[in-house]
């Protein structure tokens, strides 16, 4: 028997709970071993569930039993949670995790503190839910060298762009949705301001660059500013709005960046929709991969973290499985202005023909005048350089996203 303890009963916790009790004989069969749930950790009580007597309310009960193995933190947040992850890896029990704050933070030092005390640390499901994309990056793809990722990595605001493009619902009725659906965070201005896609985003470029890169220092646009006018236009123009994570190499330097982008309608992660993530990998042996699935929500994220306990578990005591995913040396960052993209670029004003526009930007792709807007979409230019034009117009600006 191997008993596992889940740290938080939350959306995730309790999802966990379901899946290894109603596909208890699988994943059984796949451990070798019955799987007994021997402790839940939560501040609350919950005397209407079936899983309500496992509950404790003192962390040092779990620490302290050699019994316990196996642990799956779910709490969210930085703290108590990485406190906990780290006191759990001293003691030699092994933890997988959602929580992408925690291994965006504090993954390096978890990962090493793991590998000291010869347990796993694992967090599949910490980017893109139910999608197995961690697992495929240190594995299957482990032969490559990726040149980018790009992806949806936020399920409640795509969820939002999605409902706003196609019923002109507003932004703050449809987050409410995204909330009581179980999507979004705790505080959601995590999701809505960027910072959750952040954070998954430097947890790729760490699996596929070996560099680690501080969440809060990358270029991190949210959707905040984004209007149904915006998502109206983008169409119009052949495009969807979505929240994009971004990584690349930049002349041996790591770029990594959040924002919104216009996605052409060719491109696979266009008809990504609703809660669903898509992430394309682009790497020199394999070309391009894409993968896609629900990336939030209850039962997914769940099974994200149900198949790292299974590897877990099947690996107790027989070694170490976690990855080695950065190098010691710091990952040297390129600078947002040197990335180089497409632009749409709105202007406030009523001169309709706009015409020395032309001059400033070159060509001028998609152009489109409505109710006193000027819009269009730039060649390839940099960063720095379609602000300096900007700048250089003395138009009003309206809006400006970049193109994927
Ligand atoms: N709030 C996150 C999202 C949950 O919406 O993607 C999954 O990480």
């Amino acid at each position: 028997m191997i008993h596992v303890a889940l740290l938080g009963f939350g959306v995730v916790g309790s999802g966990t709970a379901e899946v290894l009790t109603q596909n208890k004989a699988i994943i059984e069969k796949k451990v070798g071993r019955p799987v007994n749930i021997k402790y839940i950790l939560d501040l609350r009580d919950f005397p209407d569930s079936p899983f309500g007597g496992l509950v404790v309310h003192d962390f040092n009960t779990i620490v302290n039993d050699p019994e316990v193995s196996v642990v799956a933190e779910m709490m969210g947040g930085s703290h108590p949670a990485y406190d906990f992850t780290l006191a759990c890896l001293k003691a030699g029990k092994s933890v997988v995790t959602s929580n992408k704050e925690v291994v965006a933070n504090f993954g390096t030092e978890l990962l090493a503190v793991a590998r000291e005390n010869g347990v796993s640390y694992l967090f599949e499901a910490s980017v893109g839910g139910g999608i197995p994309i961690i697992r495929p990056l240190r594995e299957d793809l482990a032969s490559n060298n990726v040149t980018a990722i790009s992806g949806i990595l936020n399920g409640t605001t795509n969820y939002i762009l999605t409902r706003m493009d196609t019923e002109g619902a507003s932004f703050d009725e449809v987050l409410k949705d995204a909330q009581r659906l179980g999507y979004a965070e705790a505080n959601p201005a995590a999701d809505v301001e960027g910072l959750d896609a952040a954070r998954k985003t430097v947890i790729l470029a760490a699996m596929a660059f070996g560099k680690r890169i501080d969440p809060n220092t990358i270029l991190c646009e949210g959707i905040t500013k984004i209007t149904t006018a915006d998502s109206e236009l983008a169409k119009e123009m052949g495009y969807a709005i979505k929240l994009i994570g971004y990584t690349t190499r930049v002349e041996g330097k790591i770029l990594a960046m959040v924002s919104p982008r216009l996605v052409p309608l060719g491109n696979p992660i266009h008809g990504v929709n609703g809660v669903f993530n898509g992430i394309l990998v682009t790497a020199d042996m394999v070309g391009q991969v894409m993968f896609y699935g629900p990336g939030a929500g209850k039962l997914p994220t769940a099974s994200a973290v149900a198949g790292d306990l299974i590897d877990v578990m099947a690996h107790t005591p027989a070694g170490i499985i976690s990855p080695v995913w950065v190098d010691a040396e710091p990952a040297e960052i390129a600078d947002p202005d040197t990335h180089v993209c497409r632009h749409l670029v709105v202007f406030d004003t009523s001169d309709e023909s706009a015409g020395h526009l032309k001059t400033v930007f070159g060509g001028l792709n998609a152009v489109h005048y409505t109710e006193g807007r000027f819009s269009f979409i730039t060649e390839e230019m940099s960063e720095g350089e379609v602000k300096a034009k900007i700048a250089s117009v003395g138009y009003p600006l309206v809006t400006r996203i970049r193109v994927l």
